[in-house]
Parts: C-alpha cells; sequence; structure tokens
C-alpha cells in the first residue's frame, strides 16, 4: 500500500516496527560507502596488462616515430589522437590528448577563459559578473570550479530527454552568460542521455555572449550498461548547420576504462578553440605523458578495441545495477515513496525523493553505517532546494556490502517517509 494512503495510527505502528529493524542495523556497526563514481578493484584488474606494453627501449618508439620516453608532442601522438577521434567520431586534428584527468582539462580552459579570453574576446574576469548555467542535478565537481573562479551558477532542471532548453535559450539572451556544463550521455547523476532534439537545439543556440563556451562533458561516451546502449547525436556534426562549432568543446578520459587518475584525457574543438588552447598549453607544458598514451594505443589498439573492453567493464557493473534496481523496485516502487530512472549506462542511479526528505535520509544512512555521496552536491553551492535528490554510486563496494548497502538505503527511505507524513 501507498504511504500517503495509509491511516495515521497504521503509519504510527509502521514507524515503531521500522524503528526496531533500524536499531538492530546500527548495532552491527557496518561500514559502507556508496558515496563516489569510482570503480571497483575486479575493474581495475581488467586493464593490468596496459602496465605491462613496453618492454625495452625500442617499445617506447610510436608507429610514427616518436620516443614517447622524451619531451615535446605537445598536444599528443597522433595513434592517440587517431584513438580519441575514433571514439568521439571528430578528426584527429580537432584533438588534443592531455594529462590523465578531463577535469583538470575543464578546469585550465575555465582558467584561460577568465584570465587571457576565448576567440579574441576579452577576459572574462574583465567582463564583470560571469554566469554559467549548471544542469540539475548535475556534476558537484563542475560546481566545484565554478565556485573557485567565483562564477555564479543559475541551475536549470534536466528532463528525460536532457537539459530544459527552452529555458537555457532564454538564459544565453544575457551576455554574461559565458557557458554551460553538459555531460550529454549518462549524465551524472541521472544517467539521462541527451535526445537528438536536445543536441539539435543546444547546436542551435544563439548566445549573446560571443565567448560563450559549453563544456560538453563526455566523461561517459562508451560507458553502456546494456546491449541496447543509447545513442548520442555527434554534437559537431549538429553545429555544422548552424555555424557553432567554437560554442563547443569537448571533453573525456580513459578513468574509467583504464585508471581513475592514471588514463588518459582528451579535448575535442573546433580548429579556432584547438588554437586558443594549444597557444595556452605551449606555455603550460612541454608536453603529457606520452608513454602512457603509447601504453593505451599498444593496449586497446582502436576504438572496436575500447568497446569491447568496456563489455568486461558492463559485465561487472551491470549486475551492481541491478541490485540497487531491483531493491528500489521491490522495496520503494509499491510505496510511491522515490522516483528514479533506469539508467542504460554511466555510474549513476539518481533517487528523487519527497520533498524535505533527502537529508534525513543522508543522516539515517551515516548513523547506520552507510556513506551516500552528501546530499545537496548535485546541486550548485551543494544546496538543492527541494532536498530531493540523493546520488546513488554503486560500482566500488563488494556485491554483498552493496546488498546490505542498498537494504540500509531502503530502510532508510522508509523510515524519512514515514516521519515526513506523521
Ligand atoms: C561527468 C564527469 N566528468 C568528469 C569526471 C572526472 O573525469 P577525470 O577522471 O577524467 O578527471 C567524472 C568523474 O566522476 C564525471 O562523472
Amino acid at each position: 500500500m501507498k504511504y500517503t494512503e495509509m491511516k495515521k495510527e497504521d503509519l504510527l505502528s509502521l514507524k515503531n516496527s521500522l524503528q526496531n529493524e533500524y536499531e538492530k542495523i546500527k548495532n552491527l556497526k557496518l561500514s559502507l560507502d556508496m558515496s563516489r563514481g569510482k570503480p571497483g578493484r575486479e575493474q581495475l584488474d581488467l586493464s593490468y596488462d596496459v602496465l605491462k606494453v613496453f618492454n625495452g627501449g625500442e617499445t617506447c618508439i610510436s608507429d610514427s616515430g616518436i620516443d614517447c620516453r622524451n619531451y615535446g608532442v605537445l598536444d599528443g601522438i597522433p595513434e592517440c589522437k587517431q584513438l580519441f577521434s575514433e571514439i568521439l567520431e571528430v578528426p584527429p586534428e580537432n584533438i588534443i590528448i592531455g594529462g590523465s584527468s578531463s577535469l583538470n582539462l575543464m578546469f585550465d580552459f575555465i582558467c584561460q577563459c577568465m584570465v587571457s579570453g576565448i576567440g579574441g574576446c576579452a577576459p572574462w574576469k574583465d567582463q564583470g559578473n560571469v554566469k554559467f548555467i549548471c544542469n540539475v542535478p548535475g556534476y558537484d565537481r563542475h560546481f566545484g570550479i565554478a565556485e573557485y573562479f567565483g562564477i555564479e551558477m543559475i541551475s536549470v532542471p534536466m528532463t528525460p530527454n536532457g537539459p530544459d532548453v527552452e529555458k537555457i535559450k532564454e538564459l544565453v539572451k544575457d551576455s554574461s552568460v559565458k557557458g554551460i556544463f553538459c555531460v550529454p550521455k549518462y549524465s551524472n547523476p541521472d544517467g539521462v542521455t541527451y535526445s537528438d532534439d536536445t543536441v539539435e537545439s543546444l547546436a542551435a543556440l544563439k548566445p549573446a555572449a560571443k565567448d560563450f563556451r559549453v563544456i560538453w562533458d563526455n566523461a561517459y561516451c562508451v560507458h553502456d550498461l546494456t546491449d541496447t546502449p543509447d545513442r548520442l547525436m555527434n554534437i559537431f556534426e549538429a553545429c555544422k548547420k548552424y555555424g557553432s562549432e567554437d560554442y563547443f568543446v569537448e571533453f573525456t578520459s580513459t578513468s574509467k576504462i583504464s585508471f581513475p587518475g592514471a588514463g588518459i584525457s582528451a579535448i575535442a574543438a573546433s580548429n579556432n578553440n584547438i588554437a586558443d588552447i594549444k597557444k595556452r598549453m605551449s606555455s603550460q607544458t612541454i608536453g603529457f605523458d606520452k608513454l602512457n598514451q603509447l601504453r593505451h594505443v599498444r593496449y586497446y589498439k582502436n576504438a572496436d578495441g575500447i568497446r569491447a573492453h568496456m563489455k568486461k567493464h558492463a559485465a561487472i557493473i551491470a549486475p551492481k545495477f541491478r541490485i540497487v534496481l531491483d531493491a528500489l523496485e521491490s522495496e520503494i516502487a509499491p510505496l510511491g515513496i522515490g522516483e528514479w530512472i533506469k539508467p542504460n549506462g554511466g555510474y549513476f542511479i539518481s533517487y528523487n525523493t519527497a520533498v524535505g526528505s533527502a537529508k534525513r535520509i543522508g543522516e539515517l544512512c551515516k548513523d547506520a553505517g552507510l556513506v551516500l555521496t552528501t546530499v545537496g552536491a548535485t546541486y550548485p553551492y551543494g544546496i538543492d532546494p527541494q532536498d530531493r535528490n540523493i546520488r546513488i554510486a554503486p560500482t566500488f563496494p563488494s556485491d554483498d556490502d552493496l546488498k546490505k548497502a542498498v537494504e540500509i538505503f531502503c530502510l532508510c527511505a522508509k523510515i524519512s517517509a514515514v516521519e515526513s507524513l506523521l
């Protein structure tokens, strides 16, 4: 029976029995973590042989003749550009290979726009208040970058097809709105892939700011969980019709293909943006880790190699998603106390509870030994105005821990729902 249809006295006795169950679990003094989107150990082991590809100096020389042990080749070895060109479906000349973190590339790009300007425009910092659109719920570390630079964040709600484009169209009429963070495939945390219409409408945007830039964070471009994956329209193809290529800068990495913090990151962008970014990078570094670029190319070979490898990841993590989704379906759905989207890929399940209840669930879980992503973190400034959203990250815990974790989560969701109805 739905909780909202229950009588007060029934809710009171339900509260007592849930509370008893909760006390028992608390006494077990568990220590469980569903907070961060990290691969589990079994996933990391899949790429162990990436570390074994060199067995002598000769093997450090790329097919293109570059000795990857030495300085130089600022924008990445051609073989690695080719690999990302296949994955992102962008010509190799429009790719720059970075270090181990795409977030780092995003930070540096925004820093460049703030300090030096982009596309020949004045630095953002000299143009007065700088605003960014943030699709919510969204990725806390994007918000962290904006906050670091004092960029004002304006929330736009996600829909099942991507962000609310009509709202975005209105907001970009303001020339102080300089950009937007988008995670277009298997968004963090909703797991939503932008529909073709959404991608087209974003490509067709006519921002007042000529130095408007979309951080097109395609972190989960090959991170499918099923054999019927979502398809994301190629943003640069969509832009061709509107001549809007300069507004988009795409980022990705192998953090969740090989190793977080020890993989390869990449930027895909228009000729103009690539030229601006390379100019900045030439003052910033003599070159990134080409040995790691070559290791990745030698091991994965091409986009098909990456896709085959991602199927191994899916075989490990799809059952973890199932553990969470099955529990939500059987324990929560019949009670009408929460909503979520079943993602086809990515790293998260986004749970929406009744208004004003998410923090309470977070507290209850914490006291029972289960750490969740800080409630509120999926919104700018860490404030979820409706206190509804909780990001669940199922990949890191073992299957057994995950089962216990989601049992606690469901119990806490029930307690909080009963409390808010009484
Ligand atoms: C949407 C999104 N972008 C970027 C990152 C971080 O990527 P990287 O490890 O390449 O810095 C993450 C990690 O969780 C993410 O979810």
